[in-house]
């Protein structure tokens, strides 16, 4: 049976992040459904180049409902997935429950088929919302243990800060040119939601290791643990250079990826971080070791 699309009043686009006022909905849609500001992407290189976003616009030109898919490969188990990912998926409360999710759904997983990604992966609080369209959950898992001894010798690190012009283009350089910070799961650039992700959450440090050409994303806990969120670098330096560099001396480490490129092992602990990952595609495929995307990929 066809389910019900009550679009009564709307008009249907997509492919509008290069129209200044369909970007400007979508930055109003986010802000009133999730409290986030993606607008200072516009200052940190635009947004994806790969974004195509759906959406249904009222009369006035605002965003009732959205739901974009972008290019998002990923490294699985030692080999890329050319993957889409899907994100920014709202409805605005006086519009919900006519159908117009599932139909940007739908038209959003019919055009990452028409495309040719070999799966589809997205982040979200309701997972049951895409058990339906073939989206399993993926358990994710950080890293945790006692610190190794930092390297003595390295250059002291520098704050890196993405609202500077030359900080930024440096960002993007090394955005371009990075390895995957591991070969279990991660991803392969993502540039734009690492630059988002710099501004989102204030207790992000973004520090530049200039001796490893490597941006580094960390953050220190209440308790003083040293939390490692990302690498940006062709060659990962390792975890005794990267402590060197920030002249951290935190007796406790806990990495937010697989830190198989670190030269250090912690221990895996299931990570609750308030969202579940899931995929689409790629038969029952899983990470072959307890693994997690860095949150600088969050999307
Ligand atoms: C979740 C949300 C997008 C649903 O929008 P909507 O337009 O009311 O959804 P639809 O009317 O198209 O319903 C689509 C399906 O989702 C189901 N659904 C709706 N809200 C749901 C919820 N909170 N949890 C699980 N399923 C839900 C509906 O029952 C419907 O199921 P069906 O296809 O089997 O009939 C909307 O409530 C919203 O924007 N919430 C806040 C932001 C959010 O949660 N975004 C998505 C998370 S990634």
């Amino acid at each position: 049976m066809t389910k019900r699309l009550d679009s009564t009043g709307l008009t249907f686009r997509q492919d509008y992040f290069g129209d200044a006022a369909g970007w400007a909905a979508l930055v109003r849609l986010l802000q009133d459904i999730f409290g986030i500001d993606i607008g200072p992407l516009q200052q940190l290189g635009g947004p994806d180049p790969t974004s195509m976003p759906f959406g249904w616009f009222d009369a006035d030109g605002e965003l009732a409902a959205n739901l974009s898919a972008f290019a998002l490969p990923f490294v699985l188990n030692g080999r890329i997935v050319h993957a889409a990912g899907l994100q920014s998926g709202a409805v605005r409360p006086p519009w919900r429950g006519r159908g117009l999710y599932r139909d940007l759904t739908v038209k959003a997983l019919d055009w990452c088929e028409r495309q040719g990604f070999e799966a589809v992966i997205l982040y979200t609080d309701k997972p049951s919302l895409y058990e339906p369209y073939g989206f399993r959950a993926m358990p994710l898992h950080r890293y945790v243990g006692t610190a190794p001894t930092p390297e003595i010798d390295a250059i002291p690190a520098r704050p890196l800060l993405p609202a500077s012009a030359d900080d930024l283009a440096l960002l993007q350089l090394l955005l371009k040119a990075r390895s995957p910070v591991s070969t279990t799961l991660s991803v392969t650039a993502n540039a734009a939601m690492f630059l988002i992700n710099t501004q989102l959450d204030a207790d992000v440090r973004i520090s530049f290791l200039e001796d490893c050409q490597a941006v580094v994303a960390w953050k220190m806990d209440g308790t003083g643990r040293f939390s490692l969120l990302d690498v940006v670098a062709a060659e990962i330096p390792s975890l005794a250079a990267i402590l060197g560099g920030l002249d951290i001396a935190s007796a406790a480490v806990e990495v937010l990826f697989r830190p198989d490129k670190l030269g250090w092992t912690g221990t895996p602990q299931p990570f609750e971080g308030g969202t579940t990952l899931m995929l689409r595609g790629l038969g029952d495929d899983a990470p072959h070791f307890p693994a997690m995307l860095s949150p600088m990929a969050d999307f």
